[in-house]
């Protein structure tokens, strides 16, 4: 049984590696087990902030050439690893075998404590696996509105598929605690409006020059600057992820993978077409469009309910302001705080396309 937790962004860069990495070296440093799962697709962060460069990863574990054990990265600084890279990517699409395979491979890992997934920028239907099949999830974002944007449009993506469990939001390369409680208030307000998911606060972490030291030197931070502002916001997350134990409960590996897949299964893995039917088909007969995704109308929606939401919440602050403020004669009181009716808005949806599609 282990604490599974999935760190996630909608947005790429933010620090998922950097949080995920040097939170495991926090939580080892407090006495737990904790293993690494470097999930992303493409380039393998992990490696890249530790210099280590493994020769085999959870794709030969999935074609049964090798066991966990034997690819895992044992006692790095405390923890160990799993480089998933090209490994991460099959898991869309396994065989029955190959499923067995992957499940049977978790059941023969000793007991974590925690085990963390690291995973790769945007929504894919791997990252959305890990996630939904997990009790916990931290997703990072800045302060940058589009970081803001991409990470609500993942709690869209949860909400849609029933995601029920609180998600953990950690802004990181924060410059000032204003700024970051007013990026967090934000996304918090928009998602209570539109979402049936919810979110809770477990940190920040300071825009620190430090990280980037250690990135270049290879080392994470929390191990090379122990005592540097971004290792002391790792270490108060950390504090508050323990005392947060037996909210969520611990999860068995395998029960995380069997969810991982069953998910993937269901909802990506192409579903058979019943035969066609022979009957011929008149040729004057209207053509149906065909029904598409667009990720830019959907984007700029996001734009939109973002905008409207934190319009409304200035106006009530405006409101409030003013009773708090103004005196005004009792029976009046109510149609001076009126709002006037609202003039019809002429959204320029075309032109924030075009500056959004570059
Ligand atoms: N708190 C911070 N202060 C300063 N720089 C930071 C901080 N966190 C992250 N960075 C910088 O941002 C870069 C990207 O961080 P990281 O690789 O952890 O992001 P990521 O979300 O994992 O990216 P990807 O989506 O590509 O996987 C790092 O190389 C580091 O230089
Ligand atoms: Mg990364």
């Amino acid at each position: 049984m282990a604490r599974i937790i999935t760190v996630t962004s909608g947005k790429g860069g933010v620090g998922k590696t950097s949080i995920s990495l040097n939170l495991s070296l926090s939580l080892a440093s407090e006495g737990f087990k904790v293993c690494l799962f470097d999930a992303d697709l493409g380039l393998a962060n992990v490696n890249i902030l530790t210099g280590i460069y493994p020769k085999k990863d959870l794709e030969s574990v999935i074609s049964g050439q090798f066991s966990l054990n034997d690819i895992m990265i044992k006692n790095y600084q405390g923890i160990d690893i799993i480089p998933g890279s090209s490994g991460v990517e099959k898991i869309a699409d396994l065989t029955q075998t190959q499923t067995g395979t992957l499940i049977s491979a978790f059941l023969d890992l000793e007991d974590y404590d925690y085990f963390i997934f690291d995973t790769s920028a945007g929504i894919s239907s791997q990252v959305l696996s890990f996630c939904m099949a997990s009790h916990e999830i931290i997703l990072v974002a800045t302060c940058e509105p589009t970081s803001l944007t991409d990470a609500y449009s993942m709690l869209k993506v949860l909400s849609k598929y029933q995601y029920d469990c609180p998600v953990k939001v950690v802004i990181n390369q924060v410059t000032s605690g204003k700024s970051a409680q007013r990026a967090y208030a934000g996304l918090k307000e928009t998602v209570k409006k539109f979402l049936p998911i919810k979110v809770e606060p477990l940190g920040i972490v300071a825009s620190d020059k430090n990280v980037r030291a250690a990135v270049i030197s290879q080392t994470p931070f929390f191990l090379l600057f122990p005592d540097t502002i971004a290792s002391k916001c790792i270490k108060t997350i950390t504090d508050k992820l323990i005392n947060k134990a037996g909210q969520t409960g611990d999860m068995p590996l395998e029960i995380f993978w069997d969810k991982c897949l069953s998910f993937l299964e269901t909802h990506y893995k192409p579903k058979k077409e019943p035969a066609p039917q022979k009957e011929p088909v008149e040729e004057t007969a209207p053509v149906q469009e065909k029904k598409e995704n667009h990720p830019q109308i959907e984007k700029a929606l996001l734009h939109i309910e973002l905008k409207l939401s934190s319009l409304i919440k200035e106006v009530g602050d405006i409101k409030r302001f003013l009773e708090a403020h103004t005196f005004i004669p009792k029976k009046d009181n109510e149609k001076a705080l009126a709002l006037p009716e609202p003039k019809e808005i002429s959204l320029d949806f075309e032109s924030w396309l075009k500056r959004n599609s570059k």
